[in-house]
């Protein structure tokens, strides 16, 4: 049975996740608590491998179907490998991104369906669902805009104006949607994001 706590951060591309992410394992770690960080697509070896193949700019021939296997496979190895584990030693799990990406990047960004993804998923989750879900909402122009001043865009990244939009949009949708996700607006200082973050956390632990 689950003993631990399992925290997703989700949000369009460059909406801030991985900086609050930080913010929050320095606090919870001051706090004295054993924290596990992964990331999706990765966090494990062969997980990163395939994050290799998913975000690569030369694979432009890549079937959407493929990419949301491939998002799958690497949950799939992440979530027995390291999530599980964690979880089951009673530690907390900070994971950047989870089966809501899947579902707003590959159903409703990549048109393949939501429910097609959920059900994909259920295998790679294997009945996991997140204590708490992060759920950073900025305008997706914006998240764009930070992302090509840090580094040079991915395969994903580079999937054009409408896509992202897409994404913004289900990411909206998902709002409401299960009890365990609470939007943040990102679009306020890192300081605010986080101490509106860590109020929720303490409420939790
Ligand atoms: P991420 O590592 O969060 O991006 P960054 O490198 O900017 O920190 O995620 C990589 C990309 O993969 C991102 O564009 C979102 C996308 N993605 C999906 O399309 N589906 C998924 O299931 C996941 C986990 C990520």
């Amino acid at each position: 049975m689950k003993k631990g706590l399992l925290i997703t951060f989700e949000g369009p591309d460059g909406s801030g996740k991985t900086t609050q992410i930080e913010l929050l394992k320095a606090y919870l770690s001051r706090k004295g608590f054993e924290i596990v960080f992964t990331r999706e697509p990765g966090g494990t070896k062969i997980s990163e491998k395939i994050r290799n193949i998913i975000l690569d700019n030369d694979n432009s021939e890549m079937a959407d179907m493929c990419e949301a296997l491939l998002y799958a496979a690497s949950r799939a190895q992440l979530v027995n490998e390291v999530i599980k584990p964690a979880l089951m030693e009673g530690k907390i799990v900070i994971c950047d991104r989870f089966v809501q990406s899947s579902i707003v990047y590959q159903g409703i960004g990549r048109n393949l369906g939501a429910d097609r993804i959920k059900n994909i998923n259920e295998a790679a989750i294997d009945g996991l669902k997140p204590d708490i879900t992060f759920l950073l909402t900025i305008p997706f122009e914006e998240g764009l805009k930070r992302k090509s001043k840090q580094r040079s865009l991915d395969r994903l990244e580079n999937s054009g104006d409408e896509f992202h939009k897409r994404v913004y949009e289900g990411y909206m949708s998902l709002i409401n949607s299960a009890d365990y996700i609470t939007a943040i607006d990102a679009n306020r200082s890192l300081e605010d994001i986080h101490n509106h973050i860590v109020k929720i956390i303490n409420d939790l632990i």
